[in-house]
């Protein structure tokens, strides 16, 4: 490929004799030429801008003499890639020659791998730096019309000075994807941006120890799964917290039922709609509204053969905006989180409530089955509204009840009672790395119902 970078400090360039810009430019990857915008000057001073039409400040590139310098360049012979001897004339007839006029600007379009990935396949690529307010706008006008593909591009949201760093960028981005330029191609597949849509998980090496900062344990495990595991939750929260942009840009399909749940713990959910949530302890004022839901929801955990008068007696017994008022008076006690919709009115998605008071945290059938530990929270509901069911928030919800509880640092493990009619909840929690470990009856409205009981140890289970 042939790169030619027209500018009035052809200084600039220096840096691409160095490293692999400058092997690939020995091994014949890259022909690189540097132009002084000034050699096509014609006046006594090598005049290059002059005062805008229209006034205000700063100046603009003369279209004349950047014509001059473009007809040149555009037209002189591209090398061929192995020798320095032109391409036959007899080639040139039959291989259309790609040659881009890139024109760097802050006001371009934004240049992406993609586009990298595209112009990488060019013959050539003129290069025209531009400065102080930049080129007159005919010059890309022009070579537009002329048939020439123009491509002016921006690196970002910032300004600068002129469009050398910006060109030295470019020539980077695209040097580095031709063939022969990097020793080993699974580097460049695997890159942020190229193919994935996710950032990058973060790269640890030896020491192990530093500063009192631990490589993460299941790095150095040997359990490959785990590894693998770990770094797409990394990379899924990275890009959440760094690039909500790429986050929501994620295709839904492309996310498996654990992916959903990192990402709807690090604030981004994607179906059934794009939704910004919050998952945050209760206050006071929320009482009401925990209350309407918990009785939305709490229907749908019971199973089949209760009659609504037994469910509803449970309900006014227990999931009233008082009760609620009550627990979220305790909170040394008795924890309760809600998701929340960010945006607009915030709609109260989901809850979880739990009870960390040591062994009065269990209700009495429960400390019975054996397995359970005297100091067992007792996470007494998760639920999520139905419209959400699918959107990853439940584990989300699940997985931040968990650590609030580790967080008060009283309770060695967490239990549950689920119906045992109530096959897809019992999945869920066994996903997280709950077991069985017995049966309680559990009465509801003054009708008897089984419920598993299921535990986990207080560790964190995303670690
Ligand atoms: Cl391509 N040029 C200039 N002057 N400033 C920029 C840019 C380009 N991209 C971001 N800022």
């Amino acid at each position: 490929m042939r790169i030619d970078l027209v500018t009035i400090f052809p200084d600039f360039f220096t840096p691409l004799d160095l490293s692999l810009m400058g092997r690939a430019r020995e091994a014949g990857l890259l022909d690189v030429h540097v132009h002084n915008l000034r050699q096509w000057t014609q006046d006594k001073h090598r005049t290059v801008d002059d005062t805008p039409f229209g006034g205000g400040a700063g100046m603009v590139m003369r279209p004349d003499v950047w014509g001059r310098a473009l007809d040149d360049i555009l037209n002189a012979p591209i090398l061929s890639k192995t020798d320095t001897a032109p391409t036959s004339a007899k080639e040139e007839n039959t291989h259309h020659q790609r040659r881009i006029l890139a024109i760097p600007t802050p006001s371009g379009v934004r240049l992406t791998q993609a586009k990298a990935e595209d112009i990488a396949h060019a013959d050539q690529i003129v290069l025209a730096c531009g400065r102080y307010e930049g080129i007159d706008q005919r010059v890309a006008d022009y070579y537009r019309e002329e048939e020439y593909e123009v491509y002016e591009f921006s690196l970002g949201d910032y300004v600068l000075n002129g469009g050398e760093v910006a060109a030295l960028v470019l020539v980077e981005a695209v040097g580095r994807l031709l063939e022969g330029f990097v020793g080993n191609a699974a580097s460049i597949v695997n890159e942020s941006h190229s193919l994935s849509g996710i950032l990058e998980h973060p790269a640890y090496t030896r020491p192990r120890h530093w500063r009192h900062h631990d490589v993460p344990d299941v790095l150095l495990s040997g359990d490959h799964a785990a590894i693998e595991r770990w770094r797409r939750d990394s990379s899924l929260i990275r890009t959440a917290s760094r690039r909500p942009d790429l986050a929501r840009a994620i295709p839904p399909d492309s996310l498996e039922e654990r992916d959903r749940e990192i990402l709807a713990g690090a604030g981004i959910v994607l179906s059934p709609h794009i939704a910004d949530i919050l998952i945050s302890p209760a206050t006071a004022s929320e009482a009401g509204e925990i209350a309407r839901l918990a009785q939305e929801t709490f229907p749908m955990t019971c199973p089949e053969h209760l009659d609504d008068d037994a469910i509803n007696r449970y309900m006014r017994e227990y999931l009233t905006e008082d009760k609620f008022a009550q627990l979220l008076a305790t909170p040394s006690d008795n924890r309760i989180l809600v998701a929340r919709e960010k945006e607009g009115a915030g709609t109260l998605i989901g809850y979880t409530q739990a009870a960390l008071g040591g062994s009065n945290a269990l209700p009495q059938d429960m400390v019975r089955p054996g397995k359970l530990e005297p100091g067992a929270a007792y996470l007494s509901k998760c639920c999520v509204s139905p419209m959400w069911e699918g959107s990853g928030i439940m584990g989300a919800l699940l997985e931040r009840a968990i650590g609030d509880i580790a967080a008060h640092g009283r309770n060695s493990q967490v239990a549950v009672g689920i119906n045992i009619a109530h096959r897809q909840a019992a999945l869920i929690y066994k996903r997280h790395g709950f077991k069985v470990v017995g049966r309680r009856t559990f009465t509801v409205g003054g009708m008897a119902t089984i419920d598993d009981v299921l535990v986990r140890n207080i560790t964190p289970f995303y670690a």
